[in-house]
């Protein structure tokens, strides 16, 4: 409330120069569905602030990239992009503003400076609200390097006026943020800090505004959904949420196999409007190699899991995600995964090759899966499970295989 009041303030003073009224954003995101929510309540707050919108880059004044930094791949592809950008920044003044927000700049901090000259601001996950101060500084002086991290919370006001910025009849609902997790290969609790959840009374009016807005599709986010504790835990949110009148679907990500329980199961059983799907990320068939990561749960464990929710939600689909060539895996070890793929028989699954994250434990392993194993075993697992959802005739969204 406080930094609200703080911020206000600063806009008045600052005011708006001529050069600025109405500049063109161009907003870029990668990454996962936070991302694209977060994304969409930048693109209200900068409307709100008297920015425009458009879809061409080329046009832009201002070019955000919301980021991910889970995996290096994903980071190489936006510094290149940039780069392309950053260079007719250089060479025409177009765009005058170049901000890098989101988990990478939470990640890369000042350092993004020295990697990519060009960017005027860099602004993490949790100070998003603070961007459209920040471009507006930067147009004022544009040699200055603007650098918004480090937040353990975004500011309450950028959660409550949630609503902003849904089109159509689906939306995003944020019901938790951040991760205590910390398996050991992920970035993800230090680039999005600890978990923080929304009050249940919260979410359950947000959705009923957007109700009455016309939406009638539902995803709640989280990092770990079943961690929420918002005055009630997961299942009786997801219940309050399902009852609300004109909720025709609704679905929810990520959950973790170690919180997600029974209760969790009879409440999607019960709800007709609950879709009877479910991304329950299993990372590895190896014991070893889930104690490594410190996912909390051995193979048994998660394939009880799955018998139950299958048993519990008749007819519920599955999907996962796994990563080959963790530090020190074995072609044994690897063998436990393909045969877990083959032994569940997910609906779909995400499948990646191992990168070294900044902060993590793993990446005090050392990275000593060669690049073709990693490559290899990657394809095998690819398609395996191609086979496997041709064989289910899966007509299920969402999975890319890629
Ligand atoms: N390397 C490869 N994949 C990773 N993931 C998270 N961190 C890494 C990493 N360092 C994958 C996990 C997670 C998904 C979102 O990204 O499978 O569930
Ligand atoms: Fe990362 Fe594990 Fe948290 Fe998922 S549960 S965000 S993989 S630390």
């Amino acid at each position: 409330m406080e930094t609200s009041k703080i911020y206000k303030d600063l806009l008045e003073r600052v005011g708006r120069s001529e050069g600025e009224r109405g500049s063109k954003v161009y907003l870029r995101t990668f990454g996962c569905q936070m991302n694209v929510r977060d994304s969409q309540l930048l693109k209200g707050l900068l409307l709100q602030e008297g920015f425009s919108l458009t879809d061409r880059e080329q046009d832009a004044d201002v070019v955000i990239f919301n980021t991910c930094a889970v995996r290096k791949h994903a980071e190489d592809r936006v510094f290149s992009i940039l780069g392309g950008i950053g260079k007719r920044k250089e060479r025409i003044g177009r765009p005058r503003v170049i901000a890098l927000v989101g988990c990478m700049a939470e990640e890369w901090k000042e350092r993004a400076f020295e990697k990519a000259g060009y960017l005027n601001i860099v602004c993490g996950p949790n100070d998003l609200y603070r961007l459209p101060l920040a471009i507006r500084n930067a147009f004022f002086s544009p040699d200055r390097r603007i650098v918004l991290v480090g937040s353990p919370s975004r500011e309450e006001d950028f959660y409550r006026k949630g609503n902003w910025f849904v089109e159509g009849e689906s939306a995003f609902v944020i019901v938790m943020e951040g991760c205590n997790n910390f398996c050991s290969y992920c970035i993800v609790p230090y680039v999005r800090g600890r978990e923080r959840s929304r009050p249940w009374q919260e979410v359950v009016s947000e959705v009923k505004k957007l109700v009455a807005q016309g939406v009638s599709k539902f995803t709640l986010l989280g990092q770990n959904v079943n961690s929420y504790q918002g005055g009630v835990d997961f299942p009786d949110l997801l219940e309050k949420v399902a009852m609300v009148e004109g909720v025709k679907s609704l679905s929810f990500a990520t959950s973790h196999p170690k919180d997600a329980t029974d209760r969790l199961f009879e409440v999607m059983a019960r709800y007709p409007n609950i879709e009877k799907y479910l991304h329950l990320p299993l990372q590895s068939g190896s014991d070893r190699i889930l104690k490594l990561m410190n996912r909390g749960y051995t193979f048994e464990d998660y394939r009880r899991k799955v018998d139950s929710y299958r048993q519990i939600v008749s007819g519920g689909k599955i999907s996962t995600d796994l990563i080959v060539g963790f530090p020190t895996e074995t072609e044994e070890d690897f063998q436990k995964t393909v045969e877990a793929v083959k032994s569940i028989g997910f609906d779909c699954a995400y499948i990646f090759k191992y990168s070294p994250r900044p902060f993590t434990k793993a990446s005090m392993m050392g990275d000593d899966v060669p690049l073709e194993a990693k490559e290899r075993r990657h394809q095998i697992l690819l398609s395996l499970q191609k086979e496997i959802s041709l064989q289910k005739k899966d007509k299920f969204g969402g999975c890319d295989f890629s």
